[in-house]
């Protein structure tokens, strides 16, 4: 008898405030032609003054709960990937836990950057194999626009805000996840990073001064091992599961690059309506594209039960992974 963990609801949670690359040439020297043909991104969404993290996170899980039918009773597990929490201190997991009134759920943090919603799929579905009755909520979930320096026009027009989630439940048969692989290399830190606002760099005029509690990135540097990376562990997640790369019926990778996606999709020859794209509507919303894209995806009725789906994410850190499902 095979158990697997299966995605059971999906949901996301976007914030109201649209940005477009024409309200951005207006604050800095860039264009819509420029962000568009590099980058493939149109438009962001980005919170407005009291607005936060933890709000995005609980919308999105309430829509997870909602499509699943299950109650926050239920969870025994609340996970969330983020690398901008509301505070250091409680988590993202405790706050959406409190919200929701979940009395039976541990909560965590978990920081791997743009792979965080990817490695929490990936400890849940641990959880869930071992327990089958268990509900986890697995959300990823960022507020970007306030780690953005808004005059560095390399970096700002990349990063957003959003949340996406899934709540993940055991079951017997072939449909769920099948395969999960983790990666990292902290040797390239450097390359994308927020250096400061931690314990090693807290807050002081001089860290201000540098700007380093914005991202700062080496775009090409980190464009160049992302295409690698991600190129690799969508091989090596395929082939775990014992498929190959034509049985895929969709591909949803992290967000960050249309020229990315585009590199990946060819190098993996899958045609291009096996390859999920709503870059243009959010841009690069770190943890949270992968669920916002699985969710949108799962509610445009592009999900057929059964289809086999790979999901891969590559950030700082760095960062990377991949995930198979039978739907
Ligand atoms: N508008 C206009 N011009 C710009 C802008 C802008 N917004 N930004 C940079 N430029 C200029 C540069 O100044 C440079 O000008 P120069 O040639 O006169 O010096 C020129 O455009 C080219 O700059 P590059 O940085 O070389 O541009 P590139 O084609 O590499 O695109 C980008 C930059 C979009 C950042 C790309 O490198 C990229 O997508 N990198 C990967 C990012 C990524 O994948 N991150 C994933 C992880 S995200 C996470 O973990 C949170």
């Amino acid at each position: 008898m095979t158990i697997r963990a299966k995605i059971v609801g999906t949901g996301s949670c976007v914030p109201e405030k649209v940005l477009t690359n024409k309200d951005l040439e207006k604050i800095i020297d860039t264009s819509d032609e420029w962000i568009t043909t590099r980058t493939g991104i149109k438009e962001r969404h980005i919170v407005e003054q009291g607005e936060n993290n933890s709000d995005l996170a609980v919308g999105a899980a309430r829509a997870a709960l909602k499509m699943a039918t299950i109650s926050p009773d239920d969870l025994g597990l609340i996970i969330v990937g983020t690398l901008s929490p509301d505070m250091p201190m409680p988590s993202v997991a405790c706050l959406v836990q409190q919200a929701l009134g979940a009395k039976k759920a541990g909560a965590m943090d978990v920081s791997a950057t743009c792979s965080g919603f990817l490695y929490g799929l990936s400890i849940a579905d641990k959880f869930v194999r071992s327990e089958p009755d268990m509900k986890v909520l697995v959300i990823g979930s960022e507020v970007l626009s306030r780690r953005t320096n808004w005059r560095d026009r390399t970096t700002c027009v990349l990063f957003a805000d959003g949340a996406g989630a899934a709540v993940v439940t055991g079951g017997e048969g072939e449909r769920g996840i099948v395969s999960t692989c983790l990666h990292a290399d902290g040797t390239l830190w450097e390359l994308l990073t927020i250096r400061g606002l931690g314990t090693a760099h807290p807050v002081d005029a001089s860290i201000l001064e540098k700007g380093w509690q914005y991202i700062e990135m080496q775009g090409r540097d980190v464009f160049k091992h992302a295409v690698k990376a991600l190129e690799s562990v969508a091989l090596e997640a395929v082939d775990a599961s014992g498929w190959s790369m034509e049985e895929i019926d969709l591909l949803i990778a992290h967000q960050a690059n249309i020229r990315i996606l585009e590199h990946l999709r060819e190098r993996l020859s899958l045609p291009r309506d096996k390859v999920f794209i709503n870059i243009h509507k959010y841009g690069n919303t770190s943890a949270a594209s992968i669920p916002i894209a699985l969710d949108e995806a799962n509610r445009q009725g592009r999900l057929m039960a059964g289809d086999k789906v790979l999901l891969v994410s590559f950030g700082g850190g760095f960062t990377w992974a991949g995930v198979t499902m039978s739907w």
